[in-house]
């Protein structure tokens, strides 16, 4: 395959992007965007209260901010995302910041920022800026000379289809070396995302089971009880299938699907994933389902024709002796009536019995939920009292965390950028399975069906699973 082989070269040269101390400056790239006042600032306080952040942050942006203004859209950021906060921590990050204002196309931008960097001899730039500008600001760095040691953090999605992230690569790649792309994909900082792995490879109740002898088939759920909201521009072009499903959908299934990480390496899962990924057949666009909620061509910059899917379903199938004939379903959306993600195993149905009136029991189900309230379930049956039926006896346990006391994923993600740490972020060979994966339904992605708010999605929806099973009633808090 393409990749794998200039990935092995990269590794045996190490010329660029080499570690060997944290990074020096943290310049950021779209700092008047959504995302930085949503999610970055309030990142940049929490890595500062929890002494991880150590260097100077310079804002890069269009806007006529200067450092002033810089720091007051921190603060405003800040108070508008964190409820009780150190105001101590709070200085000492606005201290941490400085703005370069400039326009991405123009070389005189990057020279600005060069300056800005100082002295610093090994910068990570975190681009959080729209995608069909990734390419043009990496160059902009390059011709800078401003990459040979540093780390380029890229927000997803990383191409819109498989070709796209090709080409997209390989423009960075005429600047950076893989090892220096860290390509982000929040979910994979989520710590409930990460215990899937802990759970299934520490228990070895677990690990015998699981696999198509015992599992009939998997079900994810990443559901969203609001709508577009100001996002229209950019949700209008890409919709759920980019969006969530082609990455933090995909993630989660890699880790639920994949062998066992054999060794500490740090490839180790991303290798056993990508093994997963591989094994992934291609999917099959008469079993995807497309919806869009009513009122969305209504929302704010999507256009009044827009046939973007707010709402998808689709059935995978994976090719091997764990895998092979367990259907892999993935339900998610905009407008649906909870804000959950989860992830179930379904386990065979046992036959028919002696007892429990002639019934024959409900199959088993482990539950993982990454929001809200992370935790895990297995849903067990056990006796009814004082009747001789099946009644749910489950066994959950909540990843109770001391509040506020755990990275939270951007925290996590920019932490690990900082200090060289490449686990948590994507290669390139796993992003081009997973396109390939859902290639064929963007090629032939069918008709957009309208859904009511607040319902599971257009009908069609339920018929994807029929034959096997039926969409699980999401695990909600207190039931
Ligand atoms: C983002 C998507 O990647 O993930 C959003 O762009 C989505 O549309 C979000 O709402 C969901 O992640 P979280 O962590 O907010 O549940």
């Amino acid at each position: 395959m393409r990749f794998g082989g200039s990935l092995r070269a990269t590794m045996a040269k190490r010329t660029k992007g080499h570690v060997d101390k944290a990074a020096d400056v943290l310049a950021i790239f779209g700092i008047s965007g959504d995302l930085a006042k949503k999610m970055t600032f309030r990142a940049l306080y929490r890595m500062q209260c929890a002494g991880m952040l150590k260097c100077p942050v310079v804002g890069v942006a269009l806007d006529d901010w200067g450092d002033d203004g810089l720091r007051k859209h921190a603060r405003e950021a800040v108070e508008a995302t964190v409820t009780k906060i150190d105001g101590e921590a709070l200085e000492a990050m606005l201290a941490r910041l400085s703005y370069v204002q400039g326009d991405y196309s123009d070389d005189a931008t990057f020279e600005r920022v060069k300056a800005a960097l100082g002295d610093a001899e090994q910068p990570v730039f975190y681009l959080e800026i729209p995608p069909s500008l990734f390419s043009t600001v990496v160059k902009g760095l390059g011709k800078a000379g401003l990459v040979d040691r540093a780390h380029v953090v890229i927000e997803k999605p990383f191409g819109h289809d498989l070709e796209s992230a090709r080409e997209l690569n390989d423009e960075l790649r005429e600047v950076l070396e893989e090892e220096q792309i860290l390509r982000i994909d929040h979910y994979l900082g989520k710590e409930p995302v990460m215990d899937i792995s802990y759970m299934r490879f520490a228990n070895s109740t677990l690990e015998p089971v699981w696999n198509r002898e015992h599992i009939s088939h998997v079900q994810v759920t990443i559901a969203e009880n609001f709508g577009v909201g100001g996002r229209g521009h950019f949700y209008d072009s890409v919709g759920a299938m980019r969006d969530v499903i082609q990455n933090h959908a995909l993630q989660v299934l890699g880790l639920i699907g994949m062998e066992p990480p054999s060794s500490n390496d740090p490839d180790s899962i991303r290798d056993q994933k990508l093994a997963f990924f591989k094994a992934m057949r291609a999917a099959d666009p008469k079993r995807y389902v497309r919806g869009q909620y009513d009122g969305y061509l209504e929302v704010k910059d999507v256009d009044p024709k827009s046939t973007t899917e707010t709402f998808a379903a689709m059935r995978l199938e994976v090719d091997n002796w764990r895998w092979s004939g367990v259907p892999f379903f993935i339900r998610a959306g905009k407008c649906l009536p909870e804000k959950t993600s989860e992830v179930t195993a379904v386990f065979r149905r046992p036959p028919l019995l002696g007892i429990g009136h002639g019934k024959t029991p409900e199959p088993n189900h482990m539950t993982f939920r990454i929001e809200p309230e992370p935790g895990a379930r297995m849903r067990l049956w056990a006796k009814a009292a004082a009747d001789e039926s099946f009644e749910s006896a489950d066994l959950e346990v909540l990843f109770e965390r001391v509040p506020g006391a755990d990275p939270e994923p951007y925290e996590r993600l920019l932490g690990d950028a900082l200090n060289g740490v490449h686990t948590l972020f994507t290669r390139q060979d796993a992003i081009e399975e997973t396109w390939r994966v859902v290639q064929p339904l963007l090629d032939e992605p069918g008709p957009v069906l309208p859904y009511a708010k607040d319902t599971w999605g257009p009908e069609e929806a339920q018929h994807l699973v029929q034959g096997t099973t039926a969409w699980a009633d999401p695990w909600l808090p207190g039931t």
